[in-house]
């Protein structure tokens, strides 16, 4: 695939590539889904399903994501479509593969948005913070954080400047072209370089806020059982009856994909930059387990505890449900102002981690589709960033102007970053196990490798993964397909979320098509029908 005008990229050093995936795994799914999903999904005892999840689903699709990946970079192929239509051999899995610059890119648009607003939190907190006051009822102080909320992003009608303010749209532009910028740099000079000390900056960020919060002991003595401790039960104290119940399960695999972006396309496509003796059994783990870590322990320990510690049992119901933003973005703002003197400091802290969380992760959606176009479309990069600026200016537009109660970007990520990630998974593991074949893909994935993948793993991703997955998606459609297409046949904005990823998907399968004559004519094997090990 590779020609004269497609760059010859690749990762600079172990650590950065390492960083990377795991830059690209932590985000926003970290610190504000998670503990959501957990403190509703039986606190403690989401655990189990969480770990099931990873340990048969996550690690094992990521190995082979990273593995697929090196391999298809061997050939010149960095994105999903051209490496899947080799390794699954043939044309539906290269139109399969589609998905796989289709997921990052749609999520994009919505994702940077979000992005945006960390963006700005941690400029208002910076600059005094949010005019909470700390006298007035509870009730009076989340309405007012919610207020913010609601005339920063838009929420109260559509086309209001774009989404929101003016300042929100200036705190996106300016988050959109960092992206731009880094991505275009390149895999070294531009993403290597960044997360290489965005990473280490975000970490350092969530010490200091767990550290203030797990300090917080009991700060109103009026209210003794609101405590750091009672706060951790609140989140971890196990509730074994939710495991009866298959929403669980379905949101434990649901959070392992968002998190690890795993079944995103991202993985392939990083991998794709390596060397062929470059280590990927250790880094795919290293790389998943610095998510556990951020996800678990940072994620786990900050927000719901912080909430719980002020705001006590009976608000916490509501600050749950307002689901994963609203845990954010209205929830602990009011815990912020809590905090005293610290408190506007602690709220910048936190809202620059978000910020470096989430770009790490949005880099990453942006490159699939900017090698994308320079393979199907021999564009060279400069054209091909050109394209997929324009593509995601427009998605990011229709987002932001389409902004009335957040439902237009909720279904590109209820379609996209969720449905669409189940089929992807389910293709990848397919082509990789019994296309390409486990035997094959763990001698391929042991090529250079500093550990050693247990045995098992080869029955576990041969039978285990795929069933697990089929389950988990069946299920997933029986609960949810139903309730989404009638919501989709009721709300014209919901129509207009699935309007934009369909048109998007159509000019992805128009480059796929025009690729395929391209490198039929050069007499590449894109199908993988002469491929020898
Ligand atoms: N993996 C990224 C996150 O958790 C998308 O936010």
């Amino acid at each position: 695939m590779t020609d004269s005008k497609h760059d010859d990229q690749r990762w600079g050093t172990r650590v950065g590539v390492i960083l990377a995936v795991a830059g690209s795994a932590v985000g926003l799914g970290n610190f504000l889904r998670f503990p959501g999903q957990a403190a509703a999904n039986g606190g403690g005892a989401f655990m189990i399903p969480y770990f099931c999840a990873l340990l048969l689903v996550g690690i094992p699709i990521g190995w082979a994501e990273w593995t697929m990946g090196r391999y298809g970079g061997r050939k010149g192929m960095h994105s999903a479509p051209t490496i899947l239509g080799v390794i699954g051999k043939g044309a539906a899995a290269r139109y399969l593969g589609v998905i796989g610059v289709l997921i990052p890119l749609a999520v994009s648009f919505y994702y940077t948005y979000i992005e945006a607003w960390c963006l700005g939190y941690f400029w208002q907190y910076l600059t005094g913070g949010m005019g909470i006051d700390v006298a007035a009822p509870v009730a009076d102080q989340t309405a007012r954080a919610a207020q913010f909320y609601s005339d920063f992003t838009g929420r109260g009608e559509n086309g209001v400047i774009a989404g929101g303010s003016i300042a929100t749209f200036v705190f996106w532009v300016i988050t959109f072209a960092v992206n731009i910028y880094l991505v275009y740099r390149g895999i070294s000079k531009g993403i290597e370089k960044f997360v290489t000390w965005a990473m280490p900056i975000m970490a350092i960020c969530a010490l200091i806020v767990l550290a203030r919060v797990l300090t917080l002991g009991t700060p109103d003595a009026a209210n003794p059982e609101q405590n750091v401790i009672n706060g951790l039960g609140y989140m971890w104290n196990p509730n074994f009856e939710a495991l009866a119940n298959p929403q669980t399960w379905l949101a434990a695999a649901g959070q392992i994909f968002f998190s690890l972006s795993v079944g995103f396309g991202v993985i392939i496509n990083y991998a794709s930059y390596l060397r062929k003796r470059d280590d990927v059994v250790l880094s795919g783990l290293t790389a998943s387990s610095t998510n556990e870590l951020f996800e678990v322990g940072f994620g786990g320990l900050i927000t719901i505890t912080a909430a719980f510690v002020f705001l006590g049992t009976a608000n916490m119901i509501g600050a749950v449900q307002g689901g994963t933003f609203g845990l954010g973005f209205t929830t602990l703002p009011v815990v912020f102002a809590h905090m005293g003197a610290f408190g506007n400091a602690i709220g910048a802290i936190f809202f620059l981690m978000l910020f470096l969380a989430a770009i790490t992760s949005s880099i990453s959606m942006y490159q699939p589709s900017l090698a994308f176009f320079q393979e199907s479309l021999g564009w060279s990069r400069k054209n091909a960033t050109t394209l997929m600026v324009s593509i995601c200016v427009g998605g990011s537009f229709l987002v932001m102007y389409f902004s009335r109660g957040g439902i237009f970007w909720s279904t590109i990520d209820d379609w996209v970053g969720t449905f669409f990630i189940f089929v992807l998974a389910m293709v990848q593991i397919i082509c990789f196990s019994w296309v390409f074949g486990v035997d094959r893909g763990m001698r391929e994935a042991h090529h250079g490798a500093l550990i050693e993948i247990p045995h098992f793993y080869r029955f576990i991703m041969k039978y285990v993964t795929p069933t697990y997955l089929l389950l988990v998606f069946l299920a997933f459609c029986w609960q949810n397909l139903g309730s989404w297409l009638r919501a989709v046949a009721e709300e014209p904005l919901r129509q207009g979320a699935l309007a934009l990823i369909g048109g998007v998907a159509l000019l992805l399968v128009i480059c796929t098509r025009l690729g395929e004559k391209r490198w039929r004519a050069a007499g590449l094997d894109i199908d993988g029908r002469h491929e020898a090990e």
